[in-house]
């Protein structure tokens, strides 16, 4: 795992869309893995003024993103791919039809799944994975208790994550939030051959340091991740703060990044 550990969230942003443009300018046709949340939202502003000022262009990348609630057809204010497509996909030159979600309104949830494997098995599999971490350190919506082996299914949110996402819905009201998702699981993602996670503010301190220094455990999913040997940590100062080797992880990475 590399740490980086930057003083703001909007310099961590910038320094991870660096990494995704200078991987798109290096393979036109790479394959990426997409996260939705607030926390990639500025990451994907900075890949749009990059795609704006035509230092890259993404008209042969495909895409596949992390996950959907069940029961929220695309239409949806809240649903993940109408967050992309307002978010990112809008915003830079991806032709839409090499854009996939996992589709909510599944008549049958498992058979999407499936065929969702099946379709990054044919593009090749993930080149680089973006994810966010939930404050109770799940990766995708793969919750404490979830295998570190588990493939795209459905799943079931906690409490804790019904709370957190509570806020972009109605009025705020967790009793809006749909209970069930579809996800990409943990064996799915450590699959993708480079991974960029993003990890902002506070209240992902603890989240944070479970990840990195705490044991491999399906109670903190993201811990999988340990496991990977092309996993990279995004953090601002806030996020990073109960890293107990904090100052090495800094100066590792900004050696190993000429900075
Ligand atoms: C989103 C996703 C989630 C989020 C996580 C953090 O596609 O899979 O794991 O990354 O819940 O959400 P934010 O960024 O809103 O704190």
């Amino acid at each position: 795992m590399e740490i980086v550990i930057c003083k703001t969230k909007e310099e961590a942003s910038k320094l991870a869309a660096q990494m995704i443009t200078d991987a798109v300018k290096k393979n036109p046709k790479l394959v990426l893995g997409l996260a939705t949340g607030s926390t990639p939202v500025l990451m994907y502003n900075e890949m749009a003024k990059a795609v704006k000022a035509k230092k890259v262009s993404y008209k042969q990348v495909k895409s596949w993103n992390l996950d959907e609630y069940v029961g929220l057809p695309g239409t949806h204010d809240q649903s993940y791919r109408y967050f992309m497509n307002k978010n990112l996909f809008e915003k830079i030159d991806i032709k839409i039809s090499n854009t996939h979600v996992l589709d909510g309104m599944a008549k049958d949830p498992e058979a999407e799944c499936k065929k969702y494997e099946e379709q990054i098995k044919k593009a090749g599999g993930i080149d680089i994975q973006v994810l966010g971490i939930g404050s109770d350190g799940h990766i995708a919506f793969n919750e404490p208790g979830t295998s570190l082996a588990s493939r795209t299914s459905v799943v079931y949110l906690t409490p804790s994550t019904i709370k957190d996402n509570a806020r972009l819905f109605f009025k705020g009201k967790e009793k809006e939030v749909p209970t069930r998702a579809l996800s990409m699981g943990v064996g799915t993602i450590c699959e993708a051959k480079k991974i960029i996670l993003l990890a902002f503010g506070e209240n992902k301190q603890n989240a944070v340091q479970q990840m990195v220094e705490g044991g491999v455990s399906q109670f903190c999913t993201a811990s999988a991740l340990q496991l990977h040997n092309d996993a990279w940590i995004f953090c601002d100062e806030a996020s990073a703060k109960k890293l107990k080797l904090k100052k090495y992880y800094a100066w590792r990475s900004a050696t190993k990044m000429g900075k």
